[in-house]
């Protein structure tokens, strides 16, 4: 039996799932015969593969791409070809009448205020977690998608795996009882955390040192800080908004969780202390989440270790939910259920809602069932990026919009600060409030 309410398609879509006082009213569409046209600010790793993947969405067309290296831009035109639009100031690619979407890939500290900039222009972003840098910064994103009435996702794509819609059927059907514990490790054997060797050509000719320091505080030009952002807090947001968000946002998509009332995290720089960065490589996140819809009260331990090459338990983004009656082991690709008593087959049935992508439960006992994708599931990432552009062009509000966003990342961002500050912060979560 149903201990919450589910809302679900069974297409890559995703329905609203909290509901919210500043809701998603899509004022700028696109013609359902026409091409939308997205461009990429922040050529690097991820800007590439969100890119990749929302090409690979039917319909999509990219017309631009900014990045501050001259070579990432010369990188994007042997990518994707020479017609294209490149420079290295976001207001040109802002200023475009023939941009409907923007995808935001650069490092954190520019996040919000790119989109926010975006959203004015009245285009439809696309912006990679956390949305935030700042716990400061998230009311004023919220207000901007608001009053630009614009498409807003955040860039955590696993909620929109088969896996994740898959756990989130299951824990709401109550198929293992009421929540109370969530367990996600990330690990990483030494290197990840490198300093970075610079690349010969990159220098203040090649690279906008000051459009790259933005609001952080002013130095001299600095490769390590370039390259290497995520090592610094001015730039990044800690393994916490590397990392952690994207449990954080998995696990508010499933349990409809709007944030936690508490968080404690620890940890230390252990192992790389060689002066290069300001950020822990371990750390140990605590969150305590209240019962909403019935779901259960729980509390999520978030481990990161970046000097640890065998220790993992499952895979990069995996985690595992506890509950009363059993435990669910969620990937984006399969969910391991393991149950104290006999599953009832007819709860699984729950499962036919995400339609044809999932292969039919794996029994491996009476109290174990494997549910896996079939060959040739896309992935998340597809989903996710099929979910904004189908939004756009149908007009169709968004699971992980703006609210969602700033939700998920707040936490995030608390566990750093708590880190910093060595004590637990109770948070308001309803108001996106510290408590005194
Ligand atoms: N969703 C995911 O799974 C996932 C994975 C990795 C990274 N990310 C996120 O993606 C973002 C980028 O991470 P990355 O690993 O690709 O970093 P990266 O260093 O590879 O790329 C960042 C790019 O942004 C450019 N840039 C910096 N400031 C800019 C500005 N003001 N205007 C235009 N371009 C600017 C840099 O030149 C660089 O090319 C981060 O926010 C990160 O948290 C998400």
């Amino acid at each position: 039996m149903a201990i919450g309410t589910v809302a679900i398609q069974s297409t890559p879509s995703l329905l609203s799932a909290a509901g919210s006082k500043w809701s998603n009213e899509v004022k700028k569409s696109v013609s359902p015969n026409s091409f939308v046209n997205i461009a990429l600010i922040g050529k690097g790793g991820m800007g590439t593969s969100d890119t990749n993947t929302s090409l690979s969405v039917d319909g999509v067309k990219l017309v631009g791409v900014c990045d501050l290296y001259d070579k990432r831009l010369k990188d994007a035109k042997a990518q994707w070809g020479n017609a294209l639009f490149v420079t290295k100031d976001y207001k040109e690619i802002l200023s475009r009448k023939d941009v409907d979407a923007v995808i935001i890939a650069t490092p954190d500290h520019w996040h919000q205020l790119i989109a926010i900039e975006a959203m004015n222009a009245g285009k439809h972003v696309y912006c990679e977690k956390p949305v935030i840098h700042k716990l400061g910064e998230g009311k004023a994103l919220i207000e901007a998608q608001k009053k630009s009435g614009v498409l807003f996702q955040t860039g955590s794509q696993g909620m929109a795996s088969l896996g994740n819609r898959a756990a989130r059927l299951l824990v709401q059907q109550g198929v293992i009882g009421a929540v109370n514990f969530v367990d996600g490790q990330f690990t990483a054997a030494p290197g990840r955390l490198n300093s970075f060797t610079a690349p010969d050509d990159a220098s203040e000719e090649t690279i906008w040192w000051e459009r790259f320091l933005g609001n952080a505080p002013k130095i001299p030009f600095n490769p390590q800080h370039f390259f290497a952002w995520r090592n610094w807090k001015d730039y990044g947001t800690g393994i916490a908004g590397d990392l952690f968000v994207h449990v954080l946002s998995s696990i508010h998509y499933i349990m409809d969780a709007i944030g936690p009332e508490k968080v404690y995290t620890t940890g230390g720089i252990r192992y790389y202390t060689d002066g290069l960065r300001d950020t822990p490589d371990v750390m140990l996140g605590y969150f305590d989440y209240p019962d909403r819809n019935n779901l259960g009260a729980f509390t999520v331990q978030l481990g990161a270790n970046y000097v640890d090459g065998v220790s993992k338990k499952w895979g990069s983004m995996d985690f595992r939910i506890v509950g009363s009656k059993g435990t669910l082991d969620v990937g984006w690709d399969n969910v391991v259920l393991k149950t104290m008593g006999d599953v009832d087959p007819r709860d699984l049935q729950v499962l036919e809602q995400l339609g044809q992508g999932m292969k039919s439960p794996e029994k491996v006992s009476s109290r174990e069932y494997l549910f896996s994708v079939k060959e040739g599931y896309k992935g998340g990432h597809y989903d996710h990026h099929f979910n904004f552009i189908d939004g756009i062009r149908n007009n169709k509000p968004l699971t992980a919009d703006v609210l969602f966003a700033v939700r998920t990342a707040a936490p995030a961002l608390l566990s750093y600060e708590s880190y910093l500050q060595d004590k637990a912060i109770k948070w308001d979560a309803r108001n996106l409030k510290i408590m005194k």
